[in-house]
């Protein structure tokens, strides 16, 4: 019990560090672009002055890194689960799926992943969250796929 715990720990993490990547940068809404090493170059005013770490702003048009995963965590994990297999607390009463699945995750295409987001299917209420953040978790969904 304990270790798998610590396992999925690990994968959050880890995801964490993958969404900086995509998210950590000064991108608009809607503009998810390749990460590039020069997006994260040039030093912001007030950055890296006497080893002062300039506070992040959570602006409105900024997805922080770890706001993917809180969203997940927040408002798919309760019947998804952690990892996406349907096996959060209310997902057998509502027979969450397995979104590990590989012939689905095969199947599926990112804008459908995003169209039941958006939208809800079924027993699966529709979340108006902003589109970077349905980016993100589209690419959440996308990292749980079963290898
Ligand atoms: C109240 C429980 C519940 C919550 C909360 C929930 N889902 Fe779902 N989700 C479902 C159910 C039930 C289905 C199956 C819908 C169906 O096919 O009838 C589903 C289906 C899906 C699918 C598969 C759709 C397909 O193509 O078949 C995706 C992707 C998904 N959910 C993502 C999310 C994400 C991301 C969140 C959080 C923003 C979320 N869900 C929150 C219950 C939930």
């Amino acid at each position: 019990m304990r270790r798998r715990h610590d396992k999925s720990l690990g994968r959050l993490l880890s995801i964490a560090i993958l969404s900086v990547g995509l998210f950590g940068c000064n991108s608009g809404p809607g503009d998810v672009r390749q990460w590039t090493a020069a997006d994260h170059d040039p030093p912001g005013p007030g950055e890296g002055q006497g080893g002062k770490v300039a506070a992040r702003p959570i602006a409105s048009d900024e997805t922080d890194p770890g706001l993917i995963e809180l969203a997940w965590q927040r408002n798919c994990s309760t019947c998804h689960g952690r990892a996406g297999r349907g096996d959060g607390p209310q997902g057998p009463m509502v027979r969450a799926p397995d979104l590990t699945d590989a012939a689905w995750q095969g199947r599926v295409t990112d804008a459908q992943i995003a169209e039941t987001i958006k939208k809800g299917k079924n027993k699966m209420p529709a979340f108006d969250l902003p589109q970077p953040v349905i980016d993100g978790l589209v690419k959440r969904v996308r990292t749980n796929r079963a290898r």
